[in-house]
């Protein structure tokens, strides 16, 4: 060990990052089909918009648009969220709001904010890796149980809080992706969002609804998001991004929530990142302002639809009932999660996938530390192209059957 690194936090020692983003490392050949990133396809995104947008903002506001902007975003933006919300049922005012460097940014304000070392966390198993990476950062625990078709298991959460409370250490907030959630695909019903914001209440704890994927609906009724369903009565937290509904490039999202909890929100802004970009907070206000979203998020519905189908149909193909290998059908979002037999961990099959030039997520990214099943993994649909679906479905194939030889 070097001089300097003797001197890392004994935390950060230890601390490897974002475990995904150690899996796309190790796909730099071209050759590797890769259903392993969260991307959306740039096939949809409003790129002749944007470079219009784009460039009037610095024909006409060089000077402002190249500025630093004030922490909590610019109002214009902010305005325009409020609007964009209104029509999910969702009523706010700007001390609700701050604009967030993305959705990684509006999970790291949310860990900052209520974890100490050794606070616990409730969550489903598997939940978004991202989340659990920025969460990590304040070396939680966690109170987890395994999520089922419709949503969270929210008796068993309600007991892993009770247990969690026998042990003197009471949880400081629950995390959620109701909407076609990333890792599993899985939407909670609105039966269990009800259910998960009264486990919310009747405990005092923050709820925490993360929806990056909400617009991104392909077949089946909206669900109310919790945040709608709690009135703004303050028990929920949103986080959002435009990474999915515009493009992750703008690294724009927002936080919403009651204004106290907004307010420290700007402080730990204003002590990390400081501020968001405006020239990208601008283009985001033009896309909600001038643009027509709901045409805009209509076309992105069908492209991935169709991506969807086409991937579920190479499943069915590759993958017959005798293999024992299961995947979930979502309803919306850019993922699936797929079970293989139990005596295969997907982080060795990920060796041998990427032999046979296919990548996905092994499972275990998914889970916290010591909670870890290692016989899932998590595919895209949404980036790869029909031919390298058909082709990339059928090498995973055979690497599940070589592995299960
Ligand atoms: C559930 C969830 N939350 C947050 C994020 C982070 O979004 P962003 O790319 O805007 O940082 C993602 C991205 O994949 C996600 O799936």
């Amino acid at each position: 060990m070097s001089q300097m690194e003797s001197l890392f936090t004994p935390f950060m020692k230890t601390f490897e990052g974002y475990s995904i983003g150690k899996t796309l490392s190790l796909l730099k050949d071209p050759d590797i089909i890769s259903f392993a990133g969260g991307l959306p396809s740039p096939d949809v995104f409003p790129n002749e918009f944007i470079r219009a947008a784009a460039d009037r903002s610095l024909r006409e506001g060089c000077r402002e648009a190249l500025q630093y902007s004030a922490v909590p975003g610019e109002k214009s933006l902010i305005e325009a969220i409020i609007d964009f919300l209104g029509r999910d049922g969702i009523r706010l005012s700007p001390e609700n709001v701050v604009i967030t460097t993305s959705g990684q940014h509006g999970l790291d304000l949310v860990g900052r904010l209520f974890l100490s070392p050794g606070d616990v966390i409730v969550t489903d198993l598997p939940t978004f890796g991202g989340a659990l990476a920025a969460f990590e950062m304040e070396d939680p625990a966690y109170a987890s149980v395994d999520i089922e078709e419709d949503g969270s298991n929210v008796e068993g959460l309600a007991a892993a809080i009770e247990e969690s409370i026998e042990r003197g250490r009471k949880p400081k907030f629950i995390y959620v992706v109701p909407d076609f959630q990333n890792p599993s695909g899985i939407t909670m019903s609105l039966e269990k969002r009800r259910a998960v914001l009264a486990l919310a209440v009747k405990y005092g704890l923050p709820l925490v609804e993360d929806s990056p994927y909400r617009d991104l609906r392909y077949r089946g009724e909206r669900v109310p998001s919790i945040f709608s369903l709690d009135e703004n009565r303050g028990n929920v937290i949103g986080l959002y991004t435009f990474s999915k509904i515009l493009c992750p490039g703008l690294r724009v999202g927002f936080n919403i929530g009651p204004a106290a909890v907004v307010e420290k929100f700007h402080f730990i802004k204003s002590a990390n990142l400081l501020n968001t970009p405006k020239f990208n907070q601008d283009l985001c206000t033009a896309f909600l302002r001038e643009y027509d979203v709901e045409a805009h998020f209509r076309k992105s519905r069908e492209y991935y639809t169709e991506k969807l189908r086409f991937f579920l149909g190479a499943m069915e193909e590759n993958f017959p009932p005798e293999m024992g290998v299961t995947w979930t059908k979502p309803e919306g979002g850019l993922f699936l999660w797929v079970t293989v037999p139990e005596k295969i961990d997907t982080a060795e099959l990920l060796r041998l996938a990427i032999q046979e030039k296919v990548a996905f997520i092994p499972g275990e990214a998914f889970y916290p530390k010591g909670r870890v099943q290692r016989n899932h993994m998590r595919v895209n649909f949404s980036f790869p192209t029909r031919e390298q679906i058909v082709e990339g479905v059928k090498r995973l194939s055979q690497a599940v059957r070589k592995m299960s030889a």
